[in-house]
């Protein structure tokens, strides 16, 4: 077995046949087309292969993008497409795969890896992969509840040429998200097995909703916009096909469709994360010194007007990390050492993720003392809410 490495041109069309007969046979969809940005030729450098006498038969991918999220701007990397010829697991490949992504992503200098997973969890926690706080809530809204949504507004399809700037605007304005380029708008807004609807008043839109009947995509996927707009919008797409039960996607916090949901009459919700085609969220750490550098503008927020201290060592990697803040000033500090020296807490990657991902307090995940312990449960769980439209 080779070692991992960066496919080649020629070899994908070879990648694509392994990932869509594990992940779409039996299924009317090509991976290619569901991921169009994952499979791009501009991306073909973050697709990671193991191959034997020039077959290819395990496979993984990044996709690079930058988070925008309580006043920080983090670049993640996002895996997906994990897959490993059923004739060859267990034999390390995709573990191999998936060290050299985890290489490649704390050398660019991310934050942290995301994945997303169902049947697969416990094979990434081996990898220092940790399952972390929600993502956001599912509602379920049934196709009788549409008489529910008033339609004040007229409904009508999207058209790229005339609509793209007004839905980035649009989408812009919302304060948490992944940065995307004006290309990666028009390509997300225009995947097999969706909708763009648009609802406008006198020549301007108000608001905009994605639906997609996909196989891995399943619901209201997007939305932004004005009260009205969105009452409009969901009036129009639910009241057909007849029959069908949609899904709904929210972030956490308050936002304008749970309050109009909510407000409805519509409470059914489940967590994202067991919505169909979604999955368990998974964080790997990469370097927890860099993440709290990265941190700092929601740390400094959280932190301001208290003192304390935290030193924190990491099992496997041997980092350590020094976090004082004082009144208004944070300082991160750290280096590499064999042991936990001069009394830093001990943790291993999993308990990393957790301390900052949550779901629960950090002082539920290590025993803090009071007051440094005080300081870091009111800067975690960070939250962030990455919307169904980018998932890959
Ligand atoms: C998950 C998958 C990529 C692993 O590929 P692989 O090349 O066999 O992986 P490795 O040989 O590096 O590691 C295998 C180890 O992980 C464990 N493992 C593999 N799949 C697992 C799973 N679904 N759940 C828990 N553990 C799993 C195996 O038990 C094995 O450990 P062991 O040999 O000590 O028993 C492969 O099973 C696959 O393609 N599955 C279907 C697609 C999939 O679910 N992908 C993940 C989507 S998020």
């Amino acid at each position: 077995m080779e070692e991992a490495r960066p496919v080649r041109p020629e070899e994908l069309d070879q990648t694509l046949a392994l990932v869509n007969r594990v992940f779409r046979t039996g299924v009317d969809q090509d991976m290619s087309t569901d991921y169009p940005l994952v499979f791009a030729s501009a991306n073909l450098n973050n697709l990671r292969v193991v191959s034997e006498g020039g077959r290819i038969f395990s496979h993984a991918a990044m996709a690079h993008r930058e988070l925008r999220e309580h006043g920080c701007a983090l670049p993640v990397s996002m895996i997906c497409a994990v897959a490993t010829d059923p004739e060859r697991r267990r034999r390390g490949a995709a573990s191999r795969i998936m060290e050299d992504a985890t290489q490649a992503m704390a050398a660019r200098g991310d934050a942290f890896g995301l994945l997303w997973t169902g049947p697969a969890r416990d094979f990434y926690r081996r990898l220092g992969w940790e399952v972390v706080g929600s993502n956001g809530w599912t509602y379920l809204v049934e196709p009788q509840q549409a008489g529910r949504f008033e339609q004040p507004l007229p409904v009508r399809p999207f058209q790229a040429e005339t609509d793209l700037e007004r839905i980035i605007e649009i989408h812009e304005a919302q304060p948490r998200q992944l940065t995307r380029t004006q290309a990666e708008y028009r390509t997300l807004l225009t995947l097999p097995n969706s909708e763009v609807w648009m609802a406008e008043e006198t020549g301007q839109a108000e608001g905009y909703l994605v639906v997609a009947r996909a196989y891995n995509k399943s619901g209201v996927v997007e939305w932004g916009g004005t009260s009205r707009a969105l009452s409009s919008l969901l009036a129009r797409v639910l009241a057909e096909p007849a029959g069908e039960r949609m899904q709904v996607f929210v972030p956490l916090p308050d936002n304008p469709m749970t309050e109009l949901l909510t407000g409805r009459g519509c409470h059914t919700r489940i967590p994202m994360e067991v919505a169909d085609g979604c999955g368990l969220k998974m964080v790997r750490i990469l370097s927890l010194a860099n993440l709290m550098r990265q941190l700092s503008p929601h740390l400094e927020k959280c932190l301001t007007g208290c003192s304390g201290q935290v030193s924190l060592w990491v099992r496997e990697t041997g980092e350590r990390v020094d976090l004082r803040w004082d009144g208004d000033n944070l300082e991160v500090g750290g280096g590499r050492s064999r042991d936990p020296q001069n009394g830093a807490q001990e943790l291993s990657l999993r308990q990393a993720a957790r301390l900052v991902f949550g779901p629960e307090k950090p002082s539920q995940v290590l025993d803090l003392s009071n007051e440094s312990g005080q300081g870091l449960d009111r800067a975690f769980p960070f939250g962030f809410h990455i919307g169904m439209l980018d998932y890959v």
